[in-house]
């Protein structure tokens, strides 16, 4: 997205030490400094940041990466904000900066930003006004407080042209007002507010602007019930978590592992007031991969609230999947009834609403558990066919997490285990897009299979590259070949390391986090590699990788002459394939 030398530059300049210093209190201690982990609670330091490698880690809670990664995850901004952050913060003027057409998008961006934090005072205005009577009575009846009303900054849009009259007033051009989604303008030309006579909830991002809202009708008949702001450049639906900005102040203060995903706002703000803060809202729709990383930023573990007949959807499971595939610890919460979580604290308070999650279920038995619930498990013939329905969940789970639930299957449907394990082998073969399923050591990557030689191949490269960047004396960055390396997170960082070498410039781990962000698992695995092998040993151990890599590479020629022998026809090349495949052989 920047250019590399720009990066470099704004890199060198945003010192790890200076940066962090404005968030965490650090000690230096030797040639690093330590601090207790701003990612978790802790009373004793186990956070350290490197400077000359320029990244930090956790010992702890493994957090690890760099300023920009820091920024991210401490502070909720995206890529894009943390760079303009950094670049702020020395002077550094934006590469596009330059560009005239940029340069324009992005006030019109900033422009459109103030005009929907404008827009969102004046409906909270409004509604404490006397105009605001008939959203404050529908709230009322609600049972909605005023401290929560503040709390949400919830507002009413009293008719068509008094938005758009006053942020005129405030001398924001209708362009601007458009290119936000406030108004809308009809064949006569004639500019309206879009949420016109609806109670108003603002949709705040994570970084706490205002980026939309969603409008509730507060007489019965009128339909649509909700209207969001569409199609805007700030508010992308398939991007946006509702409540987010409220958990990144929660987690300032105090330490929030967990979220209650719900459906709707009211869910959030019925809760909340509640005295159960930390819920976020899906807004009606099934989740996104995005949707789902950006909770992930926030928290391992999610509780997810579906209204009561969601469960058995297949909607509601890929929902399910997708969080669990964004790294997600992922506990599913029913509520009986068809109650959804605003009827269910209603009813039961914060006490009741709490033995519901705590009787949530983890994700597979969750789906064991609907699955069972289709069929009659007091017949024969009813717990055989759950036991084949069973297997296209038992399918997805790891070695170990499966030979447990394979247990509970075979207690649930009276079968031995080992006819389900038999009939789950079946079933891997009949699918036609099994992954391989990996074990804790494996590196994961989509479509990227596993043999134990490959996995040994894998755990030597990946020593070589930590030792290059322990910067251990001996190996140097030339012993490296690109056919030591197999697995794709490998080749990429080779790849940073001849660029460093013709660049003339160190290289550093710090860079490997913001180059390879999806690869983050195995650059920790790959720094930590070197201390897994005592000192005495480490030159030995090197030396063995080598041999294992070279010897893969001898292998893997032998082969090809091999093969090309089959083929050949030309005297010549036959001999000299030949003496090749002789030389390679007597090594
Ligand atoms: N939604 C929407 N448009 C609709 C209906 C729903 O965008 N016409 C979204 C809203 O984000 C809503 C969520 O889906 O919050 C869940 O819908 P629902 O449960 O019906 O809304 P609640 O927030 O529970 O609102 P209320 O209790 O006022 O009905
Ligand atoms: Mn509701």
């Amino acid at each position: 997205m920047f250019n590399e030398q720009w990066l470099a530059e704004l890199k060198s300049k945003s010192d790890i030490v200076d940066v962090l210093s404005k968030f965490v209190y650090l000690e230096k201690k030797g040639s690093k400094y330590w601090a207790c982990c701003p990612f978790h609670n802790e009373k004793t330091a186990s956070f350290v940041v490197n400077p000359r490698e320029q990244y930090y880690h956790c010992f702890s809670c493994k957090a690890s990466g760099t300023v920009i990664t820091f920024l991210m995850e401490h502070e909720k901004m995206t890529y894009r904000e943390a760079i303009e952050w950094l670049a702020k913060r020395v002077g550094m003027t934006m590469p596009e900066e330059e560009d005239p057409q940029a340069r324009q998008a992005r006030k019109q961006r900033e422009s459109a930003l103030a005009a929907a934090k404008e827009a969102a005072h004046f409906y909270f205005e409004v509604l404490r006004s006397e105009r605001g009577e008939p959203a404050l009575s529908y709230l009322a009846e609600r049972g909605i407080q005023s401290k929560t009303v503040t709390e949400f900054g919830l507002g009413y849009s009293p008719d068509y042209d008094s938005l758009p009259r006053y942020l005129s007033s405030k001398g924001y051009s209708v362009e601007t007002m458009l290119y936000a989604g406030l108004v809308t303008r009809n064949d006569q030309g004639r500019i309206s507010d879009f949420q016109a006579k609806r109670l108003i909830v603002p949709i705040i991002n994570a970084r706490g602007q205002v980026i939309g809202f969603g409008g509730r009708v507060i007489e019965k008949d009128k339909f649509p019930k909700y209207k969001n702001t569409s199609g805007t450049a700030l508010f992308d639906k398939r991007r946006t978590i509702f409540g987010l900005n409220r958990i990144r102040k929660l987690q300032q203060s105090e330490d929030q592992k967990a979220l209650i995903l719900v459906e709707g706002y009211m869910d959030v703000i019925s809760l909340t007031q509640a005295g159960i803060v930390n819920s976020v809202a899906s807004m009606g729709t099934a989740l996104t991969p995005e949707q789902c990383k950006e909770l992930k930023r926030f928290v391992n573990l999610i509780y997810v609230c579906f209204d009561g007949d969601a469960a058995g959807q297949s909607a509601t499971w890929r929902s399910l999947d997708l969080l669990k595939e964004a790294g997600l610890e992922v506990k599913v919460v029913s509520i009986p009834d068809g109650m959804d979580p605003d009827d269910a604290v209603k009813k039961g308070g914060k006490e009741g609403f709490s033995v519901l999650l705590d009787r949530a279920l983890p994700l597979i038995e969750f789906k064991l558990q609907t699955v069972a619930a289709r069929y009659r498990l007091d017949s024969p013939d009813g717990r055989n066919k759950f036991a084949k329905a069973a297997l296209a969940v038992l399918h997805d789970l790891d070695e170990i997490t499966r030979d447990v639930y394979i247990q509970v299957v075979s207690e649930m449907s009276k079968l031995s285990p080992e006819s389900i394990a038999n009939s789950l082998r079946d079933y891997r073969v009949e699918t036609p897009r099994s992954r391989p399923t990996q074990a804790e050591e494996s590196p994961a990557e989509d479509g990227f299979v596993l043999t134990p030689e490959l996995r040994a191949r894998i755990i030597a490269a990946r020593y070589l590259l930590s030792s290059v960047f322990a910067h251990k004396d001996y190996v140097t960055i030339d012993a490296l070949q690109a056919s030591y390396f197999d697995y794709p997170v490998h080749k990429s960082i080779y790849e940073y390391l001849m660029r460093c070498v013709s660049a003339r410039r160190r290289p550093v781990i710090g860079d490997l986090y913001d180059l390879l962000p999806e690869g983050r698992g195995e650059i920790d695995k790959m720094i930590e590699a070197i201390d897994k092998v005592s000192l005495d040993k480490q030159l030995t151990y090197y030396q063995e990788c080598i041999r294992q890599l070279d010897a893969g590479k001898v292998q893997k020629r032998k082969k090809e002459i091999i093969e090309a022998l089959k083929t050949a026809t030309d005297p010549d090349t036959v001999q000299a394939l030949k003496e090749e495949l002789r030389k390679l052989t007597t090594k």
